[in-house]
């Protein structure tokens, strides 16, 4: 049923790729990427791909600009050395939120990235909860958004305390929190935000009912904790209970996010493995490995089968 296949690790998430490839009962493909002195990103393939199906994966997660160029010097590598075909497994797609301009003079740089990924003869992009579902409308080639939602809810089942409410953070996510109330079986509120900068957020209002109810927040992503922080003090002021919980695919929680979130007194912080998390010294936060779903997708994509049952 498999044909011949190959699992590359970038540099961005060597972790995840391990635990793919083992859910695959496969090794990675051997590899060398070094750095010059300059900064330049150097990789170099170990094994040959020549008429094989390629597989490499790649978060695009900070520092964003250092693991975009190395995938597209990956995949250079695999077209020039006539892989049959190739599949870019970019967990966590950067630069997803720049989908649009706010202004006559500023870039799409989501479309700017996508054209790189095919320019390098990347046939194929696998990710997970893309930011903004349109981003698939940049790309000729096809593009699989999977979700962490069946992932997440499955983790949470047995630990949500009663009488919960599923909580958007902003218009973008509402789509996600039906989701999980779906999943779940509960119902929706949505806040309100406006985005002052890239750090800086306010939420206006509160639409739902949340008094004496346990919140669960959801979100794409947590990356400086912001969002999560001034979402936690607006259900508080709205009369939520205490006990509030965070899921969020994407955990980059970059400096400063996690005492952001300690300080608002989240109870627990549940994000996925798409770019690497470290637990230590933060025992709020759990970590579940998307490593099983994209094992799924690639033996699916091997076999030439549907992913409906997956996503
Ligand atoms: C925004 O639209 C996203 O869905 C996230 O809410 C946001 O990017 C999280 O960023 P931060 O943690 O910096 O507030």
């Amino acid at each position: 049923m498999i044909s011949d296949f190959i699992i590359f690790a970038g540099a961005a998430n060597p972790a995840l790729a391990s635990r793919i490839a083992s859910e695959l009962g496969a090794q990675l493909g051997a590899r060398v990427i070094e750095r010059f002195p300059d900064g330049e990103i150097s990789v170099r393939l170990e094994e040959p791909v020549r008429g094989r199906e390629v597989f490499i994966v790649q978060p695009t997660s900070p520092p964003v600009n250092d693991h975009l160029i190395e995938l597209l010097a990956f995949a250079d590598a695999c077209r020039r050395a006539s892989a049959e075909r190739i599949t870019a497994i970019v967990p966590y797609f950067g630069y997803a939120r720049a989908d649009k301009r706010h202004g006559r003079r500023e870039p799409i740089t989501a479309s700017m990235v996508a054209e790189l990924i095919q320019t390098v003869g990347i046939n194929h992009l696998v990710t997970i909860d893309l930011h903004a579902p349109q981003i698939e409308g940049f790309f000729h080639i096809p593009v699989d958004s999977l979700t962490a939602a069946p992932t997440l809810c499955q983790a949470f089942r047995r630990r949500l305390p009663g009488n919960f409410v599923i909580v958007s953070p902003d218009a973008g996510r509402v789509k996600m929190a039906a989701e999980y109330a779906h999943r779940l079986n509960a119902t929706v509120a949505v806040l309100h935000k406006r985005r002052e900068s890239g750090t800086e957020t306010e939420i206006l209002r509160v639409v739902g009912d949340v008094r004496d109810r346990a919140c669960l927040i959801i979100d794409d992503m947590i990356s400086t904790g912001g969002t999560i922080a001034e979402s936690v003090a607006a259900l508080r002021a709205a009369g939520a209970r205490s006990e509030i919980t965070v899921a969020a695919t994407h955990g980059l929680l970059l400096e400063g996010a996690r005492e952001k979130l300690t300080r608002a007194g989240v109870r627990e912080v549940l994000v996925t493995d798409t770019t690497p998390v470290s637990r230590q010294d933060w025992p709020q936060l759990q970590v579940v490995s998307i490593a099983p779903l994209i094992a799924g997708a690639i033996r699916r994509f091997l076999a030439d089968q549907s992913l409906s049952d997956l996503c």
